[in-house]
């Protein structure tokens, strides 16, 4: 007898970025990120709860006054179902939301027990990542000028007409001067990097490839994004100071060394989840329509292929509902 498909573990992925976006997309505007991103955190906790695995949160929110954050470590998941790893960020773009700024995402990743690369508190990447066609065409030692050729190249077009994302940091000044100076055309972001790596393998996203130091825990959110859709990330640590150099010598971290895609997500059983907050390159934020609420997600899976694009409505009260249960106080 044939075997029964595998259950496509994506959809119910979709209902957890799904909360945390709705949860958090009620505070767009209202300048208050930390509240954003409880929201955030506290929707996904609620689904991600009833979800048939026996997950561990290997890239999850760090541990904030004793709070329950979906910290690193934690236990997520029914217990009964595959044992996996779990990458989240409920709300990439606190800020973002909390100006009503475009670009802020909600994300989980999953992949086998074992597989997600750990940075421990080193909190920061050098990061390059790149859609299917330039995948393997990329370098992250190489220079800017040479990145930009080679994606150039898979996408026939010229230098001029290649855009890089880029968050707008000083740190990451020597990588805007580079694009500039070989002449090819800039994003710049405030934040939100996941949604920005995973822009550079969206078709008509208008992005071509990712440059700059960013988070750790999003660069290997984007490595499992890009694996579900086809594209390459290269990365480096980056430590701030000699404490955090220390540190890594101290847990075995390299900081040395150049962490590939499979350095980064060493599996290719890996699902992932989207859904757009405020409007992004990608994907529409969460719209308020009368009494019903429409959301836009992503939904992927590396070892079939398959991805997703969902639109779904949610009725207000039921938004009304999950807030109840998380605890919230009624804000009017
Ligand atoms: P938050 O939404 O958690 O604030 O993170 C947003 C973000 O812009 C990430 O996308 C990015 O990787 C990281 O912060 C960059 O860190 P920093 O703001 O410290 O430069």
């Amino acid at each position: 007898m044939a075997e029964a498909p595998e259950r496509n573990l994506g959809l119910d992925l979709a209902r957890v970025t799904e909360t945390a976006a709705l949860m958090a997309a009620r505070y767009q505007g209202r300048g208050d990120k930390e509240a954003a991103d409880q929201a955030a955190v506290d929707g996904m906790r609620l689904i991600l709860d009833h979800v048939d695995i026996d997950g561990v949160v290997v890239i999850g929110e760090g541990e904030k006054d004793g709070a329950p954050m979906l910290a690193n470590g934690e236990r997520v998941g029914t217990g009964n179902g595959p044992k996996l790893d779990v990458a989240v960020d409920p709300l990439d773009g606190t800020t973002l939301t909390a100006n009503g700024m475009p670009g802020a995402v909600s994300v989980i990743a999953l992949s086998d027990s074992g597989t997600m690369y750990s940075p421990g508190s080193l909190v920061y990447m050098d990061k390059v990542a790149v859609g299917p066609e330039a995948a393997g065409m990329i370098e992250l030692d190489a220079p800017v000028a040479h990145n930009l050729a080679q994606v150039a190249k898979a996408r026939e077009k010229s230098i001029e007409d290649v855009t890089a994302i880029i968050l707008q940091r000083p740190r990451n000044e020597k990588f805007i001067d580079a694009v500039r100076a070989a002449g090819a055309r800039i994003r710049l972001i405030q934040d939100g990097d996941v949604a920005g790596a995973i822009a550079t393998a969206i078709e008509n996203s208008g992005i071509d490839i990712l440059f700059g130091i960013g988070g750790s825990p999003e660069a290997v959110l984007s490595a499992a994004a890009l694996k579900c859709l086809g594209g390459d990330i290269q990365c480096r640590l980056w430590p701030r100071s000699a404490e955090e150099e220390a540190y890594a010598i101290d847990t075995n971290r390299d900081i040395t060394s150049v962490l590939t895609h499979t350095d980064l997500v060493n599996s290719d059983n890996v699902y992932f989840a989207a859904t757009g907050v405020t409007d992004g390159e990608w994907l529409a934020g969460v719209q308020f329509r009368g009494s019903q609420v429409l959301t836009e997600s992503m939904v992927m899976r590396s070892k079939t292929g398959a991805i997703r694009r969902m639109s779904a409505w949610h009725d207000l009260s039921k938004l009304r509902k999950i807030s109840a249960l998380i605890g919230e106080q009624p804000t009017n």
